[in-house]
């Protein structure tokens, strides 16, 4: 059995990107949608406020960000804070993304994250004893969804020799108007551009090259509600703001080849009592 056919897995090496339509029902994607809302209206702000103050505590925002590959952790939109750390709008408006261990601590997104489908899927990619690095759930709300810049998956979660691979699953239409994600074909032929590195509780963003990426090469890829687009780790890839009426719901995952290290300074590490799995069945 197999997910993709040799076409797609040679458009995947030529391009460093591949969609593959209907990869989720629309009965799962609706179920990761309602459970992503859930953990929202339990999360309790109230107890976390000096980590979204915007002012002085800094470092405590970014300790919370470095231990999030331990837990389910809340990101929140830029400016959705006042100096004290009270939100500016509800919660659910400027929610931006849940993670970075949904997979594994979650009972519903670690079923999702774990079916017979994807390890074949990893399979069929290449990928040999694979790992689950990071989980994320990304909201991208109507008019407030952010811009993601353009970047190499690898500047964040670099593994060698094999790069990681980045799965991408659309819970709803994504479109230009909602903030698809746009890609560079080809360019993962690139190498990296920098490093984020981790150095205790701070990182450091290490820069190999400073040209900009060629914009002008960007390709929309807008899909329907189910879809995976399949992401090589040294793709160039963004996503513009929403500015449209709806939100564009995605959860990926990112997925590391056994036969690579995985560099001990990335900024996610887990616990020793807690390290990264594979597919369990
Ligand atoms: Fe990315």
């Amino acid at each position: 059995m197999s997910i993709i056919n040799d076409e797609q897995r040679q458009f995947y090496h030529q391009n460093g990107f591949l969609i593959v339509e209907n990869f989720l029902s629309p009965d799962i994607c609706q179920l990761l949608i309602t459970t992503a809302n859930t953990l929202v209206s339990d999360f309790d702000i109230g107890e976390h406020q000096t980590i979204f103050s915007t002012t002085k505590k800094l470092h405590e925002l970014e300790q919370y960000f470095l231990e999030s590959g331990n837990n389910i952790s809340f990101f929140f939109e830029e400016g959705a804070f006042d100096q004290q750390g009270n939100l500016t709008t509800t919660k659910e408006k400027c929610i931006n993304k849940i993670g970075h261990a949904l997979h594994d601590l979650h009972p519903i997104f670690n079923a999702v994250s774990r079916t017979h489908k994807l390890a074949v899927l990893a399979n069929d990619l290449g990928i040999e004893q694979p790992a689950l690095i990071q989980s994320m759930y990304i909201f991208k709300q109507p008019f407030i969804g952010g811009e993601v810049t353009c970047h190499q998956d690898s500047t964040f979660l670099y593994t060698e020799p094999q790069p990681i691979t980045g799965l991408w699953f659309a819970l709803q239409d994504a479109t230009i108007e909602n903030g698809c994600l746009w890609a560079i074909p080809g360019g993962h032929h690139y190498p990296i551009k920098s490093r984020l590195k981790r150095n205790g509780w701070k990182t450091n963003l290490e820069v190999y090259d400073e040209t900009p990426w060629d914009q002008t090469q960007l390709q929309p890829l807008p899909v329907k509600q189910g879809s995976l687009i399949v992401l090589h780790g040294q793709l160039p890839h963004m996503s513009y703001q929403n500015t449209s009426p709806n939100s564009r719901h995605a959860y990926t995952l990112h997925i590391s080849d056994g036969r690579s290290s995985f560099a001990t300074n990335n900024w996610i590490q887990r616990r020793a009592t807690f390290p990264f799995q594979g597919f369990l069945f």
